[in-house]
Order: C-alpha cells, then sequence, then structure tokens
C-alpha cells in the first residue's frame, strides 16, 4: 500500500514542513544551472499554497566538501519566480530566528529553509527513530503542523531531514513521490514485452539492474549501450581493443566477468552492439564489430545498432530507459543516445530512470516520454526492487 498523500489531509491555515529535492548542478561560478528538480516541485507546493498552507520547505545541495556544496540563495529565488506564490529565504535551518521566520508565515506562503546538510547530523544515515532526535528534526517539529516529503531522489538516504518528521507529525507524500511511487513501483504490471535499455559509464548500475530484472523475470529483452555494452562485448569475446578496454576494468575491476556471467544465464535476453563509433581524425568512425579491435575507445552505438534496436523497440510494449548510450555531450557520439531514446519515445510505455539519464534528454532535447524519473540513485534502487527508507517510513503513517 502506498503512503498518505495530499489528497489524505487538510493543510488550510496549517504550517507544512515540505522535503524537496532540487539538489541541482551549478554552473563555473557556482550559481545554480539546470532547474529541472525545482520545476517538478512547483505542483506539489503550488497546490499546498493554493489550498492555504504556510510552508517551510527544507532542501540539500551538494555534499559536504564537494564543488556542489552551497546556500540556497538562488534556488529560493528561483522558486519565488516559478511560483505564483511569495517564496523567501532564510541562511538558517532550525535556529531560533529560522523558527521564527517559519512562524511568521502567513497562509499561501512559502519559505526555503538553509541547505539541510549544512548541519553534520544530517549527513548521517540514522534509523528513523534516531533521526528524529536530532537537533533539526526535534527543534524544527513544534513549529510544523505536518510533514510532505516530496523528495524521492533523496528517498534512498535516511537522513534526518527525510525519515526524522513522520515519528513526530502526521506526514504525507507530496505529488512528485506519488507519481514516483506509482508508476516504479509499478513496473510489474506494465505490457509486455518490456524492453530494459541500458547504457552510461555507470557499469556496475546496468549490471546491477540487468541481474535484478531477469532474476524477476521482468525483462523479456535487454538492448546493452554505452559503457556496459563494451563490457558486454568483451564477455562475448569480442576483442574490443585495450583503449576501450582499459576504461571498463579502470572503473570496475570485475565488469567484464561480471557480465559475462550474466550473458551465460540469460543469453537469449541480451542484445548486443553490432557496431560501435569511434573518432579518428576528428570525425565520428563507425566500425562493425567484426573490425574490432580499434587502436581508439567505442564512444557511441552504431547506426546499424540503433537500428536493431528501434526494431525490438517497435514490438515492445514497455520500454525502461537507464543510462545513454554513448558519449552524448560531444554531438558527434550523441547519435546512438538520439536513435534509441527516440524510438524508445514511441513506445506505448516509457519510463526512464533519473540522474544522469534525465540530463541527457535535457540536453538532446528528446521528450515524449510517460515518465521520466527525478531520481538517480533512488530511482536505481526501485529498478533494483530495493526499498527506500524515507518511503518505508511514511508508509507507517498510512
Ligand atoms: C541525488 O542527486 O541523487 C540526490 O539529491 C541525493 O544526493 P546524494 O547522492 O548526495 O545523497
Amino acid at each position: 500500500m502506498g503512503p498518505p498523500t495530499l489528497d489524505d489531509v487538510s493543510v488550510e491555515g496549517a504550517t507544512v514542513g515540505v522535503r524537496v529535492d532540487i539538489n541541482s548542478p551549478l554552473d563555473e561560478s557556482g550559481r545554480l544551472g539546470d532547474d529541472a528538480r525545482l520545476r517538478a516541485h512547483v505542483g506539489t507546493l503550488s497546490e499546498l499554497l493554493d489550498r492555504g498552507a504556510k510552508v517551510a520547505v527544507l532542501a540539500h545541495q551538494g555534499r559536504p566538501g564537494g564543488d556542489e556544496f552551497a546556500p540556497l540563495g538562488d534556488h529560493a529565488e528561483r522558486l519565488d519566480d516559478m511560483l505564483d506564490h511569495p517564496v523567501s529565504y532564510t541562511d538558517a535551518t532550525f535556529s531560533a530566528d529560522a523558527r521564527g521566520a517559519i512562524e511568521d508565515l502567513s497562509p499561501g506562503e512559502a519559505i526555503l529553509l538553509e541547505n539541510t546538510r549544512f548541519y553534520s547530523e544530517e549527513y548521517m544515515e540514522l534509523p528513523s527513530e534516531e533521526a528524529a532526535r536530532t537537533f533539526l528534526v526535534e527543534r524544527l517539529a513544534p513549529v510544523l503542523d505536518a510533514f510532505v516529503n516530496d523528495a524521492f531522489a533523496a528517498a534512498h538516504r535516511s537522513q534526518p531531514s527525510l525519515v526524522g518528521f513522520p515519528r513526530h507529525l502526521p506526514s504525507y507524500a507530496g505529488r512528485v513521490m506519488e507519481r514516483e511511487l506509482d508508476v516504479l513501483g509499478a513496473i510489474e504490471e506494465t505490457p509486455r514485452p518490456r524492453v530494459y535499455a541500458l547504457g552510461g559509464a555507470k557499469i556496475a548500475d546496468a549490471l546491477d539492474v540487468a541481474t535484478s530484472v531477469l532474476e524477476r523475470d521482468l525483462a523479456d529483452a535487454v538492448l546493452t549501450s554505452g559503457m556496459a555494452g563494451n563490457a558486454f562485448l568483451a564477455a562475448d569475446g569480442v576483442d574490443v581493443g585495450r583503449a576501450t578496454v582499459d576504461p571498463i576494468l579502470d572503473r570496475d575491476a570485475t565488469a567484464i566477468e561480471d557480465a559475462g556471467e550474466l550473458l551465460e544465464a540469460y543469453r537469449g535476453k541480451f542484445h548486443l552492439p553490432s557496431d560501435v563509433a569511434v573518432e579518428r581524425g576528428g570525425e565520428r568512425i563507425e566500425l562493425s564489430v567484426s573490425e574490432l579491435p580499434a587502436g581508439e575507445p567505442a564512444l557511441d552505438v552504431g547506426s546499424a545498432t540503433v537500428a536493431a534496436y528501434a526494431d525490438v523497440l517497435d514490438d515492445a510494449g514497455t520500454v525502461i530507459l537507464n543510462g545513454p548510450a554513448g558519449v552524448y555531450e560531444d554531438d558527434r557520439f550523441a547519435a546512438g543516445t538520439r536513435g534509441i531514446y527516440g524510438a524508445a519515445a514511441e513506445t506505448d510505455t516509457s519510463i526512464v530512470g533519473g540522474g544522469d539519464t534525465a540530463a541527457a534528454l535535457r540536453r538532446l532535447g528528446i521528450e515524449g516520454f510517460d515518465h521520466v524519473s527525478t531520481g538517480g540513485g533512488a530511482a536505481l534502487q526501485m529498478l533494483t526492487g530495493g526499498e527506500l527508507p524515507a518511503v518505508e517510513v511514511l508508509r507507517r503513517c498510512a
């Protein structure tokens, strides 16, 4: 059973804490870059504000010590532009100032509190009962009447702002969370044939998804591309060349061996690239697998592979995609991602994992999917059948 949602609560005049995930790429000057995650939460925030709630928004940005660890002033300005209701900002999260600012809100007003990860306790993964005893949660809960978790993209973390409040307050899934759980939680019911198109540079992720969905008999076909596709080619005995193999082994020493075991167990389900693209003399050159090894690394799948995968997708009832098919950031090597994702968008039911994959689609301007997840790690956890701690604690509120 799903967690309670905004349909189950009356928020008029109530002060609602809303955890969102607006963790976003920053540009070279440290300003907010891609604002897709902010746009995703506009529905939930607008609905609460339209319904007369006073909204205190909690969010993180980056990781301590990382380049993208930053305050949320820019995010607040952008949310203020996006919403028809005022959104203010305070550079405090749970201090007396922050609590005072929350108490000063009028119905229909929101405030974005400072980056939760500026406080070390937020960076610990804790059981919910311990998370409920952190300063952040204990100090904020008394000024809130309810908690809404809309941060699907962070739901695989059991950090205080994600799992602590439901122990103190009536708690609900926001609209982003609700939709993600509805779609990613019901893949087993989507029409067959069900095709998984797995690519990207995170080979371990592709292998984990493939293993999980094949073991659970969820996949009728697995189309491999990207570095993961190269690993499968090598595992299949193709001499792809050191320039392609070395980066795979640098990332994951057992990737080729693991891919080999999967191929052996589920040979009939796998589709491997029949051609690849390399850079030669500054140009994209396509080589059929029989022309390998090449001195250059394989940076994309070739057009014969795209055509063969498009044929498989033509007959598919559902496609689930995770990971780009090549180094799409370089336009010469974006054709595989464009071709495979373009064909997938035509399928009856098309579901796309978040993170790098969603970023690739935005950059290439490919649209038309039934669902593009907001979550990278969280979507992956659901695709591999895992539980999300922040959702489990919400479910207990049902
Ligand atoms: C994400 O971008 O995947 C989420 O915001 C979680 O971020 P994290 O991996 O730093 O916890």
